[in-house]
Parts: structure tokens; C-alpha cells; sequence
């Protein structure tokens, strides 16, 4: 089997955490080594820009600072982790990814489509996901989810229409690209969820 490079999506409360162990353990069983990694974070630099993304103490992040760090956590994975990963065979699964700037820094913060283009160049260019699993969930519903598990963080603190963005963004961007990303109903109960992402892997790889 070649290495598969595939990113998990999805907006608060979606379930992301149970899919990305089910999505390892189906590599795992047809013999991949995974590697699995998240955004932001997944290096030593990138968890600690994730620190500062998510503490509602940096109150005076701008926007733009948001977005650039977003993309500085991605450059040092992408360097650093999938890259070589991908390189030595392994398969890289990712607990979001380049379309998560699109819906949140986008769609959330309402930058233009070519102003986060034009980082994607620079950062990422040719080294995108074989396959995007976007799980799509009613604001409402992501939200009561999200708000059961404890502290909020700065984006789980943001207000209803925000989320109603990135839900947007994000399809928008799943109907843009129907040939990578594939959108999942996320508001069915947990065994429904599972046996929707593991018919795409199925039948996409
Ligand atoms: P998490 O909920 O998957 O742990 O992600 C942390 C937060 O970071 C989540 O609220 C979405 C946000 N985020 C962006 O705003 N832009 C991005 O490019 C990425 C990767 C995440």
C-alpha cells in the first residue's frame, strides 16, 4: 500500500478525537505505519504557538497575527513531521489541516479566499491531503457538545455566528474541492459516524 496523507475536519464538537483513533487503527490494520499529528501543534514550536492560540488571556491577538501563526505551526509540521514521514513510507493522519484557515481565519475572521491562497503557497504548495474527512455538525449541536468538556478555550468562547461561519467556509470548501474532501454527517450518533468514515476510507483508498 503507498503512504496516504489524510486530514480530519471538522468544527467544535464534531467528535474529531474518537475518528482520528478509528481512522489510525484502519491504517494500522492494512499495515501502514502512521504517524499522526495535530494543528495547530504537533512539533515542540507548534505545540507552543498552540498555547498561545488557544489562551483566552491573549485577548490582544490580532487577527492577523492568528492567521500567520496558524500557518508558522503548519510550516514546522509540514518540515519537520509529514514531510519526512511521508518520505519514509509512513502514512500521516492529521487532526486538522490547511482547511481549517479557511473556515476559521476565513470563514470565522472573514479573510479574503486569496489572502490565505497566497500563505497556502508559501507554506504548504504541493503537499495536501489524498483525502479530507469533514465532519459536519449543526453549530447547536457542536457546541452543547463542546461546552461539556470543560474551560473554553479563545475559539470555543467565540460567539454563534463565528461557528455558523466556519461551518459555512467549510463546506464551501468541501463543495470546491469534492475530489479530496469528503463531508460526513457528524450529528448521527457515534456507530452511525463510524460506519460513514470507514465506507469513504474503503472505497477512497
Ligand atoms: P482543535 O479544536 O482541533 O484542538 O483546534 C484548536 C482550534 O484551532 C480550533 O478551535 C480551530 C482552530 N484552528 C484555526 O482557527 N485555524 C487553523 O488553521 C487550525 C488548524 C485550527
Amino acid at each position: 500500500m503507498s503512504p496516504v496523507f489524510i486530514s480530519l475536519e471538522g468544527s467544535e464538537g464534531a467528535g474529531k478525537s474518537t475518528l482520528m483513533r478509528v481512522i489510525n487503527r484502519w491504517l494500522e490494520e492494512r499495515g501502514d505505519t502512521v504517524v499522526s499529528c495535530r494543528e495547530p501543534g504537533g512539533t515542540a514550536t507548534g505545540e507552543a504557538i498552540r498555547e498561545l492560540l488557544l489562551d483566552r488571556n491573549s485577548g490582544g491577538l490580532l487577527p492577523l497575527t492568528e492567521l500567520l501563526l496558524m500557518f508558522a505551526s503548519r510550516a514546522q509540521l509540514l518540515e519537520q513531521t509529514i514531510k519526512p514521514a511521508l518520505a519514509a513510507g509512513s502514512s500521516v493522519l492529521c487532526d486538522r489541516f490547511v482547511d481549517a484557515s479557511y473556515a476559521y481565519q476565513g470563514g470565522g475572521r472573514q479573510y479574503s479566499h486569496n489572502q490565505i491562497s497566497q500563505l497556502e503557497q508559501l507554506v504548504v504548495a504541493e503537499t495536501m491531503p489524498d483525502l479530507t474527512i469533514l465532519l459536519d455538525v449543526p453549530v447547536d449541536i457542536g457546541l452543547r457538545r463542546a461546552r461539556k468538556t470543560g474551560e473554553p478555550d479563545r475559539f470555543e468562547s467565540e460567539q454563534r455566528a463565528f461557528f455558523e461561519r466556519v461551518r459555512k467556509a467549510y463546506l464551501e470548501r468541501a463543495r470546491q474541492h469534492p475530489e479530496r474532501i469528503v463531508v460526513v454527517d457528524a450529528s448521527a450518533r457515534q456507530p452511525a459516524v463510524r460506519k460513514q468514515v470507514l465506507a469513504i476510507l474503503e472505497q477512497r483508498l
